[in-house]
């Protein structure tokens, strides 16, 4: 038997050196930890739970029979995070440049399925070269087998993905289907086909860097979420997500206790600007209404002028939505449209409930914008607010104007409830353009064509620059005084906890992507 049971650790430590003293130096030369390094560090100390430490690939081409690693580059298993289990798996660069086998594959379809079935969520910590060479069409099917999992997970399961080195072809489709993406700055990088192959086809120069790197994806792109500076502060990012979900679609949020005692605020009475253009920082209406310190933020540097982010509200998860008058006045375009409905989407999928604070002119104006389908992409934002059936609760704090009004959680699409600051003006347009359309003739005939128009505007300003008209027919069901706020949506939100609501029954609806 002893001799059985030092086989047994012989294997074990071999598996646990993955490929070897030199390439773990290399790994940790080029600022990485290892797969392991990761795994043990995202979990609650000795957690971790290994699955399939054991798995060797099956290939016999390219004497590939003679290079065998235990593990076969991934590393696989459950434990906890903060008390709570995860299922996660880790990409080991030391083995192939952690390139993904039929059996690397099958190892990571193990523990999704797995996680799917008891309800926990699923990580994914990618360092890859990508499809296993030596192995073609086994490797793309494995892919394959993956990605139909994370479909199949997708809504069921919180699933998150670090890059956390080259994730490169076929390799970038799993992280895209899942709910998170972050990336570290510097050492990861994404793409479909990386330089050369820009170069060759459109003879492009650029560095894999500019092409995929954290901040082209986390500011361009959006293809990542969240960036960290290393991955010590990626793991630790992923933590703090958690802390803000269900375990799967079945369950609500942890909520956190809270003092109450803090809910008049009267920072809030100083925010909005006397000039309706002036921009202010919503980031400080939302610090004015949640706990303290409670925002984490997602896609903070995409489509800046709206903000997505999650934040505890009496310790309560939920998810908020803000117009930010900092960024091109806060409009609406294709990109922040499409931020925000698939944040929203994310919510409603785990019962995470919403707030939207609003601060809209319109959406963005131009050749642009309508080329590049300003209106599918809006449309995706009032198709996924009105098909929530999550609470939601709306905040205007200053302008509603227009389509916009409608699309950012109004009454007619199903919003809980809607309040409106004294500030908030709610009308199809501001009082300029308006006077300028329905007093053109006037205008143009007057002596002084802009005194006339300057008094026009003053008269649409007073008639409809306000939330009364809306609040006189009910679609605002109250107007609050801004320091007020955070004690209102506390007791909105604790009365709208067991809200249930079930949409009609069909396949699947058909938002316009
Ligand atoms: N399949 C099999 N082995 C691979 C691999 C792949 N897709 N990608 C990398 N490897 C192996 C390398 O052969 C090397 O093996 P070794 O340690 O035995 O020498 C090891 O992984 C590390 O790769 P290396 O190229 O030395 O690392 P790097 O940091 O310099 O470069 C990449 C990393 C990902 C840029 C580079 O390995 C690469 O271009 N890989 C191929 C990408 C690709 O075309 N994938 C297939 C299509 S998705």
């Amino acid at each position: 038997m002893s001799s059985r049971i030092k086989d047994l650790n012989d294997k074990l430590a071999q598996a646990y050196l993955g490929g070897g003293p030199e390439r773990i130096e290399k790994q940790h030369q080029k600022k990485k930890l290892t797969a392991r390094e990761r795994v043990a560090y995202l979990l609650d100390n000795g957690s971790f739970e290994e699955i399939g430490a054991l798995v060797i690939h099956r290939t016999k081409d390219f004497g590939m029979e003679k290079q065998q690693y235990y593990g076969d580059g991934v590393v696989t298993g459950y434990g906890t995070i903060n008390g709570r289990p995860v299922y996660v798996f880790a990409q080991d660069f030391t083995v192939f440049g952690g390139a993904l086998s039929e059996t690397h594959a099958e190892k990571i379809c193990k523990i999704m399925d797995l996680a799917v079935k008891s309800g926990v969520p699923v990580i994914g910590l990618n360092d890859s070269g990508g499809a296993r060479i030596q192995e073609g069409v086994r490797s793309l099917g494995g892919y394959a087998d993956i990605f139909h999992r994370n479909v199949q997970a997708s809504g069921v399961i919180p699933q998150i993905s670090a890059i956390m080195g080259p994730c490169a072809g076929g390799a970038v489709y799993s992280p895209a289907i899942t709910d998170f993406t972050i990336m570290v700055e510097d050492t990861s990088y994404m793409f479909v086909t990386g330089p050369n192959v820009v170069k060759t086809v459109t003879n492009e120069n650029v560095t894999s860097e500019e092409l995929g790197g954290a901040s082209a994806h986390a500011s361009k792109s959006g293809v990542a979420h969240i960036t960290s500076s290393n991955d010590a502060e990626c793991l630790d990012d992923i933590k703090k997500l958690l802390d803000y979900l269900p375990q799967n679609h079945g369950e609500k949020p942890l909520k956190l206790p809270f003092e109450p005692g803090d809910e008049i605020r009267d920072s809030l009475l100083s925010i909005i600007p006397d000039q309706p253009n002036k921009p202010y920082d919503m980031h400080e209406v939302i610090s004015g209404i949640i706990d303290k310190d409670s925002f984490y933020e997602i896609h903070k540097d995409y489509a800046k002028n709206i903000i997505t982010g999650f934040a505890r509200l009496g310790g309560r998860s939920i998810g908020i939505v803000a117009n930010q008058p900092m960024f091109l006045a806060g409009v609406l375009d294709v990109n922040s449209s499409k931020k925000a409905a698939r944040f929203v989407r994310f919510c409603d999928s785990f019962n995470i409930p919403l707030l939207v604070l609003v601060d809209v002119p319109g959406f963005l104006p131009g050749t642009d914008q309508e080329w590049n389908g300003i209106i599918s992409n809006g449309a995706k934002l009032l198709y996924a607010l009105s098909e929530a059936t999550v609470p939601k609760i709306t905040v205007i704090t200053r302008k509603a104007y227009g389509g916009a009004y409608d699309v950012m959680n109004s009454k007619h699409i199903g919003a809980d409830m809607n309040f409106a600051w004294p500030s908030a003006e709610i009308a199809v347009m501001g009082a300029k353009g308006a006077a300028e359309i329905i007093f053109k003739k006037e205008i143009s005939d007057a002596e002084d064509p802009d005194a006339k128009l300057k008094e026009k505007e003053t008269e649409y300003a007073e008639l409809f620059a306000n939330p009364y008209i809306a609040a006189n027919r009910g679609f605002i069901d109250e107007v609050i005084l801004p320091q007020y706020t955070r004690r209102k949506l506390l007791k909105v939100f604790a009365m709208l906890e067991n809200k249930q609501m079930q949409g009609p029954k069909r396949k699947h609806g058909n938002i316009p992507l």
